[in-house]
């Protein structure tokens, strides 16, 4: 077991003796300290949000949801610096009585968030999101008619956060410990090593996860996995005037994308076709000069069967004339496509253009997986980032019933 040295995050919330150092995996006992923080101030003002229907909540429900989505709205939390965010979470789920361990992700400390009621930190059911946001950071309003709270993350992914421990508390009472939990990740947006933590060190899998996007309130039909890679073509400089001395880079290149993308890709109902994206491509030194080097980053959208595009991609070199030249290198961790299940009642579905946690566990699935969340992703990584009110308070109704729906089967 390592021992992490260090405890930075403490002194930023100025507790008077951190403890200089934490098991990875288990801080339930510096944990307790943290209630005290002085720093979990998140008061609201009641009637600067407005909204069209309760979805059979109580008005301090609402107000809850509205103060801890502000909560973590307000704190800045770009990928890599989940720090703040991640220990005001903690506080607030140990102020709700919960228990929390926290997974020390990587060397820097960084850490995901396992919240459950009692002992027990296997669970039944799994509710999932993630903490961190994607650059840059914009802070915390709520527009003048009331009906939406703009801020980074403020769908993308601190709604889903906020809405999942809502309902999970709302619904605490009627739970038996081992039942369900809370998991809250970091570095989604960037690679996803906290989600990834989870598939390589937990070997645990629920049978239900049930996991926090924008997904407009709907259940995620599922997302295209990817496979990339760079396409190199090592030719021979010569002058222009002198072709056949040479061996045109470019030109190989072009003639290979060309006939790359006139092959036929797996496709599916589902997730629809594959898409092509030449990226990036470069090559050639002068007008003059015949181009030694050529190079494009190529990438597919993926809807199945990520084994196919390998074998598509060499058998369109065979094809190319000067074929010889071009070496295809894959890019790292191609991603498997993953479904949802999407055909649950008193729930809409939608297919989505985005990736999520989810593609972790391809390998070693639980058995049942859901996306859901407040917000659109059209909104989510812009300028502009907001989540209604309405979807926010909607959503806590949603995850009652998906959780309930998961642990009655
Ligand atoms: C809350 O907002 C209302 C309306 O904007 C304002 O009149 C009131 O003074 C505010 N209350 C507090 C405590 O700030
Ligand atoms: C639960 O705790 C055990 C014992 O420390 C640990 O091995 C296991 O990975 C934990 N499971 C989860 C889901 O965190």
């Amino acid at each position: 077991m390592k021992l992490i040295q260090g405890l930075v995050p403490l002194v930023t919330l100025g507790l008077a003796s951190p403890l200089s150092f934490i098991h990875e995996g288990y801080i339930q006992p510096l944990l307790s300290q943290l209630i005290s923080t002085k720093n979990l101030d998140y008061s609201i003002n009641e009637s600067d949000y407005k909204y069209s229907s309760s979805h059979g909540l109580s008005q301090a429900t609402i107000n809850e949801l509205f103060k801890l989505h502000k909560l973590l709205v307000s704190s800045e939390s770009v990928s890599g610096h989940e720090y703040e965010v991640g220990h005001k979470l903690t506080a607030y789920l140990l102020s709700k009585g919960l228990t929390v361990d926290h997974q020390i992700v990587d060397t820097k400390g960084r850490f995901n968030i396992l919240a459950y009621k009692g002992s027990v930190n296997e669970t039944e059911v799994l509710l999932t999101s993630h903490i961190d946001t994607v650059p840059p950071y914009f802070p915390y309003s709520v527009s003048e008619d009331g009906t939406k709270i703009y801020g980074r993350g403020a769908t993308d992914a601190k709604a889903s956060v906020a809405s999942q421990v809502i309902a999970f508390l709302e619904i605490l009472d009627s739970l038996e410990d081992g039942q369900v939990s809370l998991l809250f990740d970091v570095g989604e947006e960037s690679g996803g090593d906290g989600f990834r933590y989870v598939a390589n060190e937990i070997e645990y899998r629920w049978d239900s996860i049930i996991y926090g996007e924008p997904t407009e309130n709907k259940l995620g039909v599922g997302h295209k996995g990817i496979y990339h890679g760079t396409v190199e073509v090592l030719g021979l400089s010569a002058h222009s005037g002198y072709p056949e001395l040479g061996v045109d880079a470019n030109k190989i290149l072009v003639d290979f994308l060309s006939i790359l993308g006139k092959q036929s890709f797996p496709s599916n109902d589902l997730l629809g076709k594959s898409f092509l994206n030449y990226g990036l491509i470069k090559g050639g030194v002068a007008g003059n000069v015949v181009s030694p080097t050529a190079e494009a980053i190529i990438a597919f959208r993926v809807p199945q069967d990520l084994g196919a595009y390998p074998k598509i991609i060499d058998s369109a070199i065979a094809k190319t004339p000067g074929g010889e030249h071009i070496r295809f290198t894959e890019g790292k961790i191609p991603i498997e496509p993953v479904l949802f299940e999407y055909d649950i009642p008193g729930f809409d579905s939608i297919v989505l253009g985005y990736g999520t946690d989810a593609s972790a566990l391809v390998d070693s699935p639980p058995k049942h997986s859901i996306l859901y969340g407040p917000g659109s992703i059209h909104v989510a990584h812009g300028a502009g980032e907001f989540v209604s009110t309405d979807d926010l308070i909607e959503a806590v109704d949603g995850y009652k019933r998906l959780v309930q729906f998961s642990l009655k089967r």
